[in-house]
């Protein structure tokens, strides 16, 4: 892919020198567009040796190959990093008064900014306008974190670590085969509280959910991602991304009254949250104390089955997916009791796993089947969970046709 690099006048220019290696070990081919002002950070020898590529700042270099838009034009992504208020603000204005400002006015490839500056000057009003400006035309607008600044004080703009910004960068080249597809996904473990201090819950970190709901975003999805108990980390991209929304709920009953709201108008729904079946009878007002004795058994009442509900009641068109958590005997075993479950719950698809003490939860890694019409194994796939993410889209792609 041939890829531009913007760099504008921001101490953190140094990280984009690590950003520039990554893609080009990816194998990019990569062109740094400094501003004047970022190379009295990083200097043009660094760009031009890291890149392997010329670099130049000014649309008077290389006017012969009318480089001030071919570079535009070539690019496949454009990401500029750090992208500072004063470049967000030309960005906005479209102003062009020098390579980068034509480069970002001639290309029609998608372009991602990573923002660097002081907490201050990120929050003015100013500032909000413009990103705002930009996120509408469709820049993606990475970070910018929360931590520690440059001049010892902390707060939102710090750049972007450069791992993220080229994992993220690069998802916006995946193909946008999900466009206008609206979608709801479920993710976490829902709490049944027993009093103030306690409850029942499980195992699920929602990390697969949430991959689910940054897959489908990349490839074009407008998202409602209703999150059950989820670690904040594991949500941190999703809350990022401006095609995703995200509801938050606790209960089954919580989980299931906003599912149904968000199915109501999607395309696609995925139950990947991992639902209590049962919930206490009876939720103490105070703390239960092992002299009330109430601890040493709980009644337990049946939550509905929200995937199934939604099933029975789905619209023409609308697909339908279910998770099923399993430790199996064996291979033969897990199929049957995946295919079983389909059944009983009405789903289109149903995504197996298996799981043990030491497998399927927390961890990054997973490996699933595809169960589809007639219990037939529609697909496989292993690897990241954002990788089972994606061929689990890829299913849902391909059984929709
Ligand atoms: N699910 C649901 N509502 C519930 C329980 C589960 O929507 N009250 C959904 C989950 O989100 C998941 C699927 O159903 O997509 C499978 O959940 P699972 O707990 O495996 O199903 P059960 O019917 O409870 O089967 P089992 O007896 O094996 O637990």
């Amino acid at each position: 892919m041939n890829i531009v690099v913007g760099v504008t006048g921001g101490i953190a220019a140094y990280k984009t020198v690590h950003l520039v290696r990554l893609l080009i070990k990816a194998g990019h081919e990569v062109t740094v567009v400094p501003t004047e002002d970022a190379l009295r950070f990083v200097g043009l020898p660094t760009w031009e040796s890291i890149s392997r590529n010329a670099v130049t700042t000014s649309v008077h270099d290389d006017v012969a190959k009318v480089r001030h838009v071919a570079l535009g034009q070539a690019a496949d992504l454009v990401v500029v990093a750090p992208a500072t208020a004063n470049t967000i603000a030309k960005m906005a204005a479209g102003l062009a008064d020098d390579l980068l400002g034509t480069t970002l006015l001639a290309t029609t490839a998608p372009v991602a900014i990573a923002p660097a500056m002081h907490t201050e000057m990120w929050r003015h009003p100013a500032t909000r306008a413009n990103v705002e400006t930009l996120r509408g035309r469709g820049v993606a607008i990475l970070g910018p974190a929360d931590g520690e600044l440059t001049g010892g004080d902390a707060g939102p703009g710090r750049m972007l670590e450069p791992e993220q910004i080229f994992a993220t960068a690069l998802g916006l080249l995946r193909p946008r085969d999900l466009a206008d597809v609206r979608v709801a996904v479920s993710a976490g473990g829902t709490r049944e509280p027993l009093d103030p201090v306690r409850f029942l819950g499980n195992r699920s970190s929602g990390r697969q959910g949430a991959a689910l709901a940054v897959a489908a975003a990349e490839r074009g999805a407008d998202v409602t991602l209703v999150t059950a108990h989820i670690e904040e980390e594991v949500l941190a991209e999703a809350v990022q991304h401006p095609s995703i929304r995200i509801v938050r709920s606790d209960t089954a009953a919580e989980l299931g009254a906003a599912m149904r709201d968000a199915a109501a108008d999607a395309d696609v729904v995925v139950m990947a949250a991992a639902v209590a079946d049962y919930r206490p009878a009876e939720v103490a007002d105070g703390k239960l104390t092992k002299e009330s004795g109430r601890l040493r058994s709980i009644e337990l009442v049946e939550n509905d089955d929200i995937v199934a509900g939604l099933a029975a009641s789905r619209m023409p068109g609308q697909t339908i997916i279910a998770f099923a958590a399993e430790t199996p005997r064996d291979e033969a075993d897990l199929l049957d009791r995946a295919r079983r479950k389909r059944e009983r719950k009405g789903v289109d698809l149903l995504v197996v796993n298996e799981v043990g003490w030491q497998q399927g939860f927390e961890a990054a890694e997973n490996a699933v089947q595809v169960i589809g019409e007639g219990g037939a194994v529609i697909a496989t796939a292993a690897g990241s969970k954002r990788d089972v993410a994606d061929g689990i889209w890829d299913a849902v792609i391909s059984a929709r046709r």
